[in-house]
């Protein structure tokens, strides 16, 4: 079977700046894969890659079996993006939000797969009102109801859960969690190490250009438990080990 995901030898730079050099890796059909970096280490660069907002300058991708550089058309309507800042719009409500997207895709029946989403995203009481007043949490989930227009098979998540409280990211992290047992794949992008350690079968981080570690949490902890952890009754968190492999030192 095709994978999701397949990138090799991915290279980008913007003028003088490489940001990826030679970026490899692939996701399963289904599993949530997450892409872990500091800010700037290129994670929104390879979503837009992949996505087909922005060429790269050398190696190939196929996302859904489609090349990303020849086949762009296939790739876009197999996908959908919730990018980094949320894509709605404030000053319609959270119901005409959809059914725009709906009508965009020139889906039948905008009104039924609105009420759908909303349901599903516990929205219905605050469909009717306007964006404008919805709660952080409340954004970033339409947000996500709305790339889920049309069913893709693939969605890429631009740091879901980026400026939430507490509560607000474990909803986000339970719709995701639903939408790979309903069979979709999900790539996300993260800063935050526990939601990596939540949430993804398998994990990669991207440092000074490159894939630098590539594998399930598990895998992870077998291949870089921090030397100081042998000697303590605790598992290395996902935190630790990303120190350790990219070399800080932690400050406290
Ligand atoms: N259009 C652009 N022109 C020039 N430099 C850019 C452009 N877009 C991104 N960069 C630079 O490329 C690097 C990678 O940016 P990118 O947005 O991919 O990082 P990121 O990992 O998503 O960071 P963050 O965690 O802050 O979202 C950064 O140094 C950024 O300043
Ligand atoms: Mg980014």
């Amino acid at each position: 079977m095709t994978k999701a995901i397949q990138v090799q030898k991915l290279q980008k730079s913007y003028k003088q700046l490489q940001v990826l050099n030679d970026v490899n890796f692939e996701v399963e059909n289904g599993s949530i894969f997450a892409l872990l970096g500091s800010n700037g280490a290129g994670k929104t660069t390879i979503v837009k890659i992949l996505t087909t907002l922005l060429k790269q300058d050398g190696g190939t991708a196929t996302v859904n079996g489609f090349d990303i550089a020849s086949k762009p058309e296939k790739v876009r309507q197999s996908i959908s993006l919730t990018g980094q800042f949320a894509a709605v719009d404030e000053i319609l409500t959270g119901r005409e939000n959809i059914i725009m997207i709906a009508k965009l895709r020139h889906l039948s029946n905008p009104r039924q797969i609105a009420d759908d989403l909303l349901k599903r995203f516990g929205l219905t009481d605050a469909a009717d009102r306007r964006v404008s007043t919805y709660s952080g949490g409340m954004h970033r989930r339409l947000d996500i109801a709305m790339s889920l227009v049309g069913t893709p098979q693939l969605i890429f998540l631009d740091e879901p859960t980026t400026g939430l409280d507490p509560e607000a990211r474990l909803e986000v992290w339970k719709i995701i969690k639903e939408l790979a047992d309903s069979g979709t794949t999900v790539l996300l992008t993260t800063q935050y190490l526990e939601e990596a350690e939540q949430l993804a079968d398998q994990i990669a981080i991207l440092h000074e250009g490159k894939i630098i570690a590539n594998g399930t949490l598990a895998e992870l902890k077998q291949q870089f438990p921090p030397a100081k952890l042998e000697y303590i009754e605790k598992q290395p968190t996902l935190e630790e080990i990303f120190l350790a492999i990219i070399g800080k030192k932690e400050d406290h």
